[in-house]
């Protein structure tokens, strides 16, 4: 049942990029409509500026012969005003089906990311992840959204131009194309230089805006260790770094800007100079001049709109690239499940093993185990025995590397993912806590609509409604970021409040109260002994109290399991379980315990 992990595929394929680009576009499902109105605006828009030197020309001319025509100016004004409001409808179009796009396109990133196998977020920082569908989405949208618009019209005001030239004049166009080649030739260069410095600035945002995640995510860690100096330089010189960069970017446009103007003022002098002398020649009209004149910038603008748009595509193509590395990713179930799921049956391991993803020594070996309904195991065992692993390949959020998992006899494999999980109540050993209020964590993930009564019976069975009536808005209270205002004690008990009302077949408590104190752990005890009635359940704890009373324990050794069998049966015949047995006991804290057990052997 073990597929090809997604992490032996080449994660980054660069040279493909325009296609991951070019795909991640169709993806989008731009709309074809829109496309062609915005195109057909463009064209009109483009036209009207393409006409505006023309007519200036005649009308300049009229005025070389005396005569002042009131209609040709207001046209002008017309043609302008209708060239300056198709543009503007034309630019609102294509930024429309861009954002759409990228709305699209984060929502199905988005629907992957939900998809992807938990193994898939152990090799990857959540902030990567997050950076993907927030900045490489942008710098598509940022392509598509008004790139695509300036190359364009760029590209029609550049081509329409020069035949229109061309037509007007044709050694006066070669003479402009001259002047402002030879400009561009100079300007290339300098713009793929911010090009690239603009990207490594891109990259070093995320990375600072990463650091500084983590520094405010631990900052509890960060004060206990008094190690907001060591922070506060690490931020210093990714800050420096980010200074640098920008003064690099400012003194390149600096440069840039003062070049473009001269360049431009040279084309136009070129321009004046042999245009005169071929006005006095009789060869043109001034009018002829006045709209080469005009035409430059019609000419200069695009050039500089394209170079700016390769400088996009780039990003673009970059962020593509990153983004179709993660749609290639294997999903958690390709198929859907094909068995039919009947509640109380047993579940057992046949000699299953597992290794983490990149790491060669096996966490479980050879496990053989059966947890039968209505019975009760207790995996017990040093930490990181691999208690947590093996409790993860029942949620399937690992595959086994080796061996089977059967449930009423069937690989759950085949069992839907989504029932499968349904299924089980997993109360974590974080027990974490989701951004929302008390009401909303407690009915996390559930389907049905609960009423006040089943949610605070819900609480005060795991006694959480004490502490959640005391809490300033109670029920309506806001979790924020991993539950920081609760206790670890308060989160545990929101979670097992949470499996009193999703009612599973199989019951998972790993460490589930191991944050209680004894008295609230004792009232939270009886209660869970009624959830469990009935049910498959697997619970993994520290405390011995918790555990002896099982039906089975299980001795996890480095991935082995060493002894199997009731309290009673391990404390004669496994040394390191009695060993574990009599140093608990021993502790001044568990007398009371002890007698209790006195009482089981
Ligand atoms: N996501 C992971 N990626 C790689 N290795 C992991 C991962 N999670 C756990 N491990 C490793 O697997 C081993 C078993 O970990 P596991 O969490 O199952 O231990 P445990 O028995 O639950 O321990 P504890 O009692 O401390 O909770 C450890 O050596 C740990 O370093
Ligand atoms: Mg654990």
């Amino acid at each position: 049942m073990s597929r090809p992990h997604p992490s032996d595929e080449p994660a980054n394929k660069p040279a493909s990029s325009s296609r991951d680009l070019w795909r991640l576009i169709r993806t989008g499902r731009p709309s074809p409509v829109a496309l062609s109105v915005a195109a057909l605006a463009a064209i009109a828009s483009v036209a009207g500026t393409l006409w505006f030197p023309v007519q200036t020309k005649q009308m300049i001319d009229g005025f070389g012969r005396g005569q002042i025509d009131v209609w040709a100016m207001v046209g002008l004004v017309a043609i302008l005003a209708a060239a300056a409001l198709l543009n503007a409808a034309s630019a609102y179009l294509l930024a429309r089906v861009g954002y759409q796009l990228v709305a699209r396109l984060r929502q199905s990133l988005i629907d992957k990311l939900l998809r992807l196998p938990v193994a898939s977020f152990d090799r990857e920082s959540s902030g990567e992840r997050v950076s993907r569908v927030v900045r490489d989405c942008e710098s598509i949208s940022e392509l598509i959204a008004r790139q695509a618009v300036n190359l364009l019209t760029g590209v029609l005001l550049l081509a329409g131009s020069i035949v229109v030239l061309l037509l007007l004049d044709v050694r006066l166009t070669l003479a402009l194309i001259g002047s402002i080649g030879a400009a561009f030739a100079i300007m290339i260069p300098i713009a793929f230089l911010l090009d690239g410095l603009s990207r490594r600035i891109q990259d070093r945002t995320a990375r600072f805006s990463g650091i500084l995640t983590h520094i405010f995510q631990e900052i509890r860690l960060v004060k206990a260790f008094t190690a907001e100096p060591r922070e506060r330089e690490r931020s210093r010189g990714e800050i420096d770094g980010l200074m640098r960069l920008g003064l690099r970017v400012a003194r390149v446009n600096v440069l840039l800007e003062p070049l473009m103007s001269l360049a431009m003022t040279l084309a136009i002098i070129v321009i004046l100079v042999y245009g005169a002398a071929r006005v006095a020649a009789g060869e043109i009209t001034v009018g002829t001049l006045t709209a080469f004149i005009l035409y430059i910038f019609n000419v200069a603008t695009p050039l500089m709109q394209l170079t700016h748009f390769t400088a996009e595509l780039q990003k673009a193509k970059g962020a593509s690239a990153r983004i179709a590395a993660i749609l290639v990713e294997d999903e958690e179930q390709a198929r859907p499940g094909t068995a039919e799921r009947l509640p109380g049956q047993a579940l057992e391991f046949h000699g299953v093993s597992f290794a983490y993803d990149g790491r060669d020594a096996a966490v479980l070996r050879g496990i053989d185990l059966r947890f039968e309904p209505g019975r009760t195991v207790a995996l017990v065992g040093t930490s990181g025995s691999g208690k947590t692993t093996l409790l993860s390949l029942i949620e399937r959020f690992y595959e086994p590397s080796g061996g089977r998992i059967l449930y009423g006899g069937r690989p759950i494999g085949e069992f839907d993912l989504r029932q499968w999980r349904g299924s089980i109540g997993y109360v974590a050993q974080s027990a974490p806590v989701m951004p929302g209020s008390v009401r909303d964590n407690i009915a996390y993930g559930l389907d049905g609509e609960f009423d006040d009564e089943q949610l605070r019976s819900a609480a005060r069975r795991a006694g959480a409604l004490e502490f959640i009536e005391k809490m300033p808005q109670g029920f309506d209270t806001q979790l924020i970021e991993q539950g920081n205002n609760l206790s670890g004690g308060q989160r545990q008990r929101i979670a097992i409040a949470r499996m009193f009302l999703r009612d599973p077949d199989i019951l998972i408590l790993d460490e589930a109260t191991s944050a209680l104190d004894s008295e609230t752990e004792h009232q939270v005890k009886l209660a869970l002994d009624e959830l469990m009635r009935g049910r498959t359940n697997i619970i993994v704890a520290h405390r011995l109290s918790t555990v002896m009373h099982a039906d089975r324990i299980c001795f996890l050794d480095a991935g082995r399991i060493s002894g199997m069998g009731s309290h009673v049966e391990l404390l004669a015949t496994h040394p390191h379980y009695a060993r574990l047995v009599e140093r608990q006991f021993r502790h001044p804290a568990e007398a009371e315990s002890a007698s209790e057990l006195a009482l089981a052997t």
